[in-house]
């Protein structure tokens, strides 16, 4: 890591940039250095988003200066900057479903055999040496919307590696991403910087940045509070500069007391995707679903709430056996779901914090079949407040709020219920660490007003610091359950990997 000058490549100077009733960004600067990856933290609608669609061209800035190689530079929308070697993968995807790997990889710039005419085999075989560059197993030629999440982030990813950027930016790449392809992914970060590319990367697991970040800038309400150098700070010292506090206890975990059983499952069964599950779950109870991506967790969730038929087992709700044949009847009968695909299956982007927070309850909310306005005004300021959702206001369209908040206004939805039992995947993927010890609170508050919590998480900590039971799923079973007591990370992984006697029995 080179400290002078002459390493920036690119860098900003007071830049500015307001929506209505925002100020997104309050004058921040900062400076790119060749061969580094310079983290951006700060809290969800802290700007970071906003700060790099304006560095690759997306957005237009208010005010501010950007220079590249110290010379002051116009970006004239995405194109441009593209053109000048300035990369983005973004927060949300940018890929077309309906088209191949490699026709995403390469929109615009295909290979061609005669105007208008695509070469298709030069075309896949290009795709194909990018993917392999990268190690991962997708066909060049796999339309993207049959992709998981996963492999859809890799095709961003092959994507901006074949624009050649010098500077490259990576706006939550690893949210969606298994340990396994994680590590290949910082495994091309390293050979990105040894090729002396400037990357950003942002990230809300904080373990990450010590792995793989050379310097760290953090943003806090549009401005810049501070930048160091990895090796320089510490954990407690970036919390506190992120959230202006400290943290003192990342996983408030209150145990409720148990009450009658919620929901109990028996020989749960689809075919190829999920076998003989089965588990009871009662009242006050958050029980912790670990595994790798790929185990069946989403499946069994999505099972349990009806969104995919069953080939086999029963389903008790408060004892009595039920077919919960629709999402529409698993909500009639007090289930609710918070997926982990927020954005196409969570929230209607186009209504408002207010409408979408509301949404689900309407039932509850309304008496006689009539809304109530007043009411649901109530509890929607009641929700921004207790997770801090950074919106100006109950109306703003969702679609405007940054990655971060349009997740807490998901989990806003589902605490408005009164559900029984809440199945949660993946719920603080993409939140600030300040406001997953709000979200904790929350469901301990669920738990502690009777409610039964299905928690399926891969962030370990999480798992072993909220449940107070824990099942490991590992192909489509359940490989292991552990109490709050005995699990520890070991045990956990192992259960997940398939190598416990449970899972061979
Ligand atoms: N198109 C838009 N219209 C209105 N407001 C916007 C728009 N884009 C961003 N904002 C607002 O600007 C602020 C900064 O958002 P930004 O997306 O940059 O945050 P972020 O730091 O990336 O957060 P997260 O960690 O949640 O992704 C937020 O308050 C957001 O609601
Ligand atoms: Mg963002």
């Amino acid at each position: 890591m080179v400290d002078s000058a002459d390493s920036v490549v690119l860098s900003l100077r007071g830049i500015r940039k307001s929506y209505p009733g925002v100020v997104a960004l309050d004058g921040v600067d900062l400076a790119l250095h060749r061969g580094e990856v310079h983290v951006l933290l700060g809290e969800n609608g802290a700007g970071k988003s906003t700060l790099m669609k304006i560095i690759s061209g997306a957005v237009a800035r208010d005010a501010g200066e950007i220079l590249i190689d110290g010379r002051p530079a116009e970006l004239r929308g995405p194109r441009d900057a593209q053109a000048r070697g300035i990369g983005i993968i973004y927060q949300e995807f940018n890929l077309i479903p309906h088209l191949t790997a490699a026709e995403n990889i390469f929109l615009g710039r295909e290979p061609r055999l005669a105007p208008g005419i695509i070469d298709q085999r030069a075309l896949r075989a290009a795709a194909g040496r990018l993917l392999g560059e990268l190690g991962v197993a997708i066909e060049p030629g796999a339309v993207v919307g049959r992709l998981s999440v996963a492999q859809q982030q890799m095709v961003e990813v092959a994507k901006a590696l074949s624009l050649d950027a010098r500077v490259l930016i990576m706006d939550e790449p690893t949210s969606a991403l298994t340990e396994q392809e994680i590590r290949e992914l910082f495994a091309t970060i390293a050979r990105l910087k040894a090729r002396g590319v400037a990357l950003v990367y942002i990230s809300h697991r904080m373990e990450e940045l010590f792995a793989i970040g050379d310097r760290v800038t953090v943003l806090r309400d549009g401005r810049h509070v501070g930048t160091r150098l990895i090796r320089e700070t510490t954990m407690p010292e970036l919390v506190r500069l992120m959230v202006g506090r400290d943290l003192h206890d990342q996983f408030p975990k209150q145990a409720a007391p148990l009450g009658a059983e919620a929901l109990r499952v028996e020989g749960l069964r689809r075919a190829g995707v999920l076998h003989d599950i089965g588990f009871t779950l009662r009242r006050g109870e958050v029980v912790g679903v670990a595994g790798l991506m790929g185990s069946g967790r989403t499946e069994l969730a999505r099972a349990l709430f009806g969104a995919d038929r069953i080939d086999g087992g029963r389903i008790f709700v408060r004892g009595e056996e039920r077919t919960i044949a629709s999402p529409r009847a698993a909500i009639d009968l007090g289930l609710g779901f918070l997926t982990e695909d927020r954005k196409h299956q969570g929230l209607v982007l186009g209504l408002s914090v207010q409408e979408n927070t509301c949404l689900p309850s309407i039932g509850a909310l309304s008496r006689l079949g009539l809304m109530q306005p007043a009411r649901e005004a109530e509890v929607t300021a009641r929700r921004i407040a207790e997770l801090r959702i950074k919106t100006p206001g109950p109306h703003q369209r969702v679609v405007n709020l940054s990655g971060g908040n349009q997740q807490k206004v998901v989990l806003a939805k589902w605490l408005t219920t009164e559900a029984d039992v809440l199945i949660f995947d993946e719920p603080t993927r993409g939140i600030d660490v300040g406001a997953k010890v709000e979200i904790y609170q929350l469901i301990n508050q669920l738990a502690a007003r009777g409610t039964a919590i299905l928690m399926i998480s891969s962030e370990l900590p999480e798992v072993l610091g909220m449940s107070d039971r824990i099942l490991v799923m590992h192909a489509g079973r359940i490989a292991g359950e552990f109490t709050a007591a005995e699990a520890t990370p070991e045990k956990l992984l192992a259960a997940a990997l398939g190598r416990t006697g449970l899972a061979a029995a």
